[in-house]
């Protein structure tokens, strides 16, 4: 992989499948404490990181660039109480974003439209994600952790 673009899309492959563990980790987390409609919400979202993920490793086949595997960190396991966890989502989607622009600036800079147009989805699909995310927060900080508000609201993300 030649360039600082290249190694920077490559980097990015491997930081969507560490989001899709950290999301697993999410999860794991609220099922434990009996939330299995917040934890089938965080499953579909990691399916959502590895998706992401193949998208860019396709790329870089298309590219004729082998996509190279780094190790993952162990992702955290206690993320606080439920609003704590969705907001420790958000500020997660927020350093995507950052890492999504740079990408961009950086394809700018090198001129490479193959790889502007293919981080125009990652932009687009971010501020999707982060509104999810903030949509979410607001629901919870209205809930207040009370359990009849956790329940109802967990049996609707359950749904997603
Ligand atoms: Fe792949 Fe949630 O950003």
């Amino acid at each position: 992989m030649e360039s600082k673009l290249l190694k920077g899309l490559n980097e990015q492959y491997n930081f969507e499948i560490e989001s899709g563990y950290i999301y697993i980790s999410m999860a794991h987390h609220v099922k434990e404490k009996g939330m299995d409609g917040f934890a089938h919400f965080f499953y579909k979202q990691a399916h959502e990181e590895f998706e992401h993920a193949e998208k860019l490793r396709n790329f870089l086949f298309e590219i004729d660039e082998k996509p190279v595997l780094e190790g993952i960190k162990k992702p955290q396991e206690d993320f606080g109480n439920f609003t704590e966890t969705f907001k420790t989502a958000l500020e997660h989607e927020k350093e995507v974003t950052k890492r999504i622009n740079k990408l961009v600036d950086l394809s700018v800079e090198e001129n490479d439209h193959r790889v502007t147009s293919l981080l125009q989805w990652y932009v687009d699909e971010q501020v999707e994600e982060e509104d999810n995310f903030r949509t979410i927060i607001e629901k919870l900080e209205r809930i207040n952790e009370a359990w009849a508000g956790l329940y109802l609201y967990d049996s609707e993300l359950g749904r997603r």
